[in-house]
C-alpha cells in the first residue's frame, strides 16, 4: 500500500465554475484519487477554495456584500456543488482559514531570513478619487499588446498577457471609473526567484516523466526573455493575508496583504491542518514534511496550463527557498482548455454550462463520463452538443446501460432474479476472460500513468467485450435448444455487470454504485484475477433488475439545451 496525496487547484471564489474549470482540474484529480482508493492505497485528496485577491473583492462588491459574508457564502455553493459531482475531496478548505494565515506568514518570515524577500520601493497606481492605490483588477484600460479596450491590469482578457497596471494605456479605476489616476511610490516585497533559477532548472529536469505540457511551460518561463522574474508578493487591499514575518510586525507593511498567488498554494498545506482540526485526520505532517515520514508520499497536482508557472516555479521557490522540510510535488499534471460550441465558454456572458445548470439538467455521471472522455490532453478541446449526446446515448446507454438491463431482464424471464444454474463455460469463455484480463491490465495501466481519455477509451473497450459476448452466444437463443448452456452465460454476464461497477466507480460513481446494489453486492474489492471476480456471484445469489441506468438524450433536448447555453454575445 502507498500514500498518495492529490491536490486539484484551487477554484476561485467568486462565481460557479464551468465545465471547462471542472474538467481542468478537480474533475481529473477525482479520478486518480477514486482509483488510488479503490486499489487500496492510503488517498488524502485536498481541495480549497481560493478566496484572496482582488477578484473576490470585487464580486463581493458587486453582490453588495461584506467581503467575508461573500466568501463563506460562495465556499458553501461551491462546496455542495463539488459534492454534486461527486468530488470526493478528504476536506474542502479555505484559503481565507486562520491556518493558511498563519502558515503563509511563518513561509515569508523564514523566506525573508533566507535572505529571499527584497523590499522595493515601486511606482504604484494610486487614485485620489477612490483614495487608494489599484492593484491588479482595479484598473482597467487599453492593452497595450492586441489594443482591447477592456484589459485588466493584470491580465488582457482578449490576447491573455500577464500586465502590469501601469502598462495599461488610458487607464481608468473599475471603482470609480475616476481616469484622475497617478503614481505613488510604495513599498513591496519581492520573493527573489530569480536566485532560485537553477536550483528549478534542475529539479525541472529531473522530471523527465512530467507531461510535455507541464514541462515546456516551466522551461519556457526559465528560458525565455530575461528568464525568471522576481514577482511581487505584496498588494494594497484590505482582504487577505496580512504582511507579517511569522507572527511579528513587517515596518513598512503596515495595511499591505500577501498577493493571492503567494497564499493560495500554501493552502494546499494549510488544508491539511483544516482537515485535522474539522477532525477527519489525526496527523497532517506525516504527508507534508520530509522529516515526519512524508519522503514516502507520492504528491500529485493537477491544473489548467494557465496555473503551471505558479506551480512549477513560484510555490516550488517558496518551498525550496525556506530550506524547511517540506514535501514537494512528485507530479504535476496540466490541461489544456475545454472549448465550448465552437467558442469560449464565457462567465460574462453566460456561455457554456456552468456545474450548477449541469447538475439541473442531468446526472453528474453523464457529464464526468463524457468530460473525463474528452479530457484536453494532448490539446483543447471542444464540447458540442452534438457529441456530448453521442457519447451519452451510445457509450453510457447503449453499451454498459443495456448491457446491464438486458442481462437481469433476460433473467428474471427465462430464469428468475438469482443467479441462474448449470451449464459449463467453453472455449468462448475463456477467450472473453483472456481479454477482460488484458483489457484491464490497459486500463489500470493508463490510469496509474494519469492518461484520463486513454483510460476512458480502455474502459468502454472493456464494456464492449461484454456486448460483443452477450451478441456472440446469444442466450436468448441458446435458451430455446440448451437453457442450462443459456443459465452459465448469463451468470458470467451478471458477473460482468458486477465486474463493470467496480471498475467504472471512478469514472461514473452514482451508477456503479446503483449497479452494485442491484447486484446486492457488498464486496466491491478491485478485481485482480478476471477468472475469480466473476464467479464472485455463485449460482442462487439474488439480484434486482436495476432502474434505468442511463437514459438517452432526445434530439428536441439537444436543441433545447444548445439555445440555452448559447449566451448573450
Ligand atoms: N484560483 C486559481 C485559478 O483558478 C488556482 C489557484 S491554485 C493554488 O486559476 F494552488 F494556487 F491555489
Ligand atoms: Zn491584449
Amino acid at each position: 500500500m502507498a500514500r498518495h496525496l492529490i491536490t486539484s487547484a484551487l477554484p476561485y471564489i467568486n462565481g460557479v465554475k464551468h465545465l471547462g474549470n471542472l474538467i481542468g482540474s478537480q474533475l481529473p484529480a477525482d479520478l486518480f484519487a477514486r482509483y488510488m482508493r479503490a486499489r487500496g492505497h492510503e488517498v488524502l485528496f485536498l481541495c480549497a477554495t481560493d478566496e484572496h485577491g482582488t477578484p473576490a473583492e470585487i464580486a463581493a462588491a458587486k453582490a453588495g456584500q461584506s467581503v467575508q459574508d461573500y466568501c463563506a457564502e460562495m465556499h458553501e455553493v461551491q462546496s455542495k456543488l463539488a459534492d454534486g459531482f461527486r468530488l470526493s475531496f478528504d476536506h474542502y478548505g479555505r484559503s481565507s482559514s486562520p491556518q493558511n494565515h498563519k502558515l503563509t506568514q511563518h513561509f515569508a518570515g523564514v523566506l525573508a531570513e533566507r535572505g529571499l524577500i527584497t523590499e522595493v520601493e515601486e511606482n504604484m497606481m494610486y487614485s485620489p478619487v477612490d483614495g487608494r492605490y489599484l492593484p491588479d483588477r482595479y484598473i482597467e484600460g487599453t492593452c497595450p499588446n492586441c489594443g482591447y479596450h477592456d484589459a485588466r491590469g493584470d491580465q488582457c482578457d482578449d490576447c491573455g498577457k500577464l500586465l502590469d497596471p501601469v502598462d495599461l494605456i488610458d487607464p481608468r479605476s473599475t471603482i470609480s471609473g475616476s481616469t484622475e489616476l497617478e503614481m505613488r511610490a510604495t513599498k513591496h516585497l519581492f520573493l527573489r526567484q530569480s536566485a532560485m533559477k537553477d536550483k528549478l532548472d534542475a529539479w525541472i529536469d529531473s522530471k523527465s516523466d512530467w507531461p510535455v505540457l507541464t514541462t515546456s511551460i516551466a522551461k519556457k518561463w526559465l528560458h525565455d526573455g530575461d528568464g525568471l522574474q522576481d514577482r511581487g508578493i505584496t498588494r494594497d487591499l484590505d482582504w487577505g493575508v496580512a504582511v507579517q514575518k511569522g507572527d511579528d510586525a513587517w515596518p513598512g507593511m503596515e495595511g499591505k496583504v500577501f498577493y493571492v498567488w503567494f497564499d493560495a498554494p500554501i493552502e494546499y498545506i494549510a488544508c491539511s491542518q483544516e482537515w485535522v482540526e474539522a477532525g477527519k485526520g489525526n496527523d497532517w505532517e506525516r504527508w507534508w514534511r520530509t522529516d515526519k515520514g512524508a519522503d514516502d508520499v507520492t504528491y500529485t497536482q493537477f491544473m489548467g496550463k494557465d496555473n503551471v508557472p505558479f506551480h512549477t516555479l513560484s510555490f516550488p521557490s517558496t518551498i525550496l527557498g525556506s530550506e524547511e522540510p517540506w514535501k514537494l510535488v512528485d507530479y504535476i499534471k496540466s490541461f489544456n482548455y475545454l472549448n465550448y460550441d465552437g467558442g469560449q465558454f464565457s462567465t460574462s456572458r453566460g456561455r457554456g454550462v456552468f456545474m450548477n445548470q449541469a447538475l439541473d439538467i442531468l446526472p453528474a455521471d453523464y457529464w464526468r463520463w463524457w468530460l473525463l472522455s474528452h479530457a484536453p490532453e494532448s490539446s483543447d478541446s471542444e464540447f458540442t452538443w452534438e457529441n456530448f449526446q453521442g457519447s451519452v446515448n451510445k457509450d453510457l446507454a447503449d453499451v454498459l446501460g443495456n448491457f446491464a438491463s438486458r442481462v437481469t431482464k433476460f433473467c428474471r424471464s427465462k430464469f428468475s432474479e438469482a443467479v441462474p444454474e448449470g451449464g459449463v463455460q467453453g472455449e468462448r469463455e475463456t477467450q472473453l476472460i483472456a481479454d477482460l484480463t488484458a483489457g484491464l491490465k490497459e486500463y489500470e495501466g493508463h490510469m496509474e500513468a494519469i492518461e484520463v481519455r486513454k483510460a476512458a477509451a480502455a474502459l468502454r473497450a472493456l464494456w464492449v467485450l461484454g456486448n460483443e459476448y452477450l451478441q456472440e452466444v446469444a442466450p436468448w437463443s441458446t435458451f430455446k435448444t440448451d437453457p442450462e448452456q443459456a443459465a452459465m452465460q448469463i451468470r458470467l454476464a451478471l458477473n460482468m455487470i458486477r465486474l463493470y461497477a467496480i471498475i467504472s466507480a471512478p469514472f461514473i460513481p452514482d451508477a456503479s454504485a446503483d449497479l452494485l446494489k442491484s447486484m446486492r453486492s457488498e464486496d466491491d474489492t478491485w478485481p485482480t484475477d478476471i477468472a475469480a471476480a466473476l464467479a464472485t456471484m455463485p449460482e442462487g445469489h439474488a439480484f434486482d433488475v436495476p432502474d434505468v441506468t442511463f437514459r438517452k438524450i432526445t434530439d428536441a433536448e439537444r436543441e433545447e439545451w444548445q439555445e440555452q447555453f448559447a449566451g448573450q454575445s
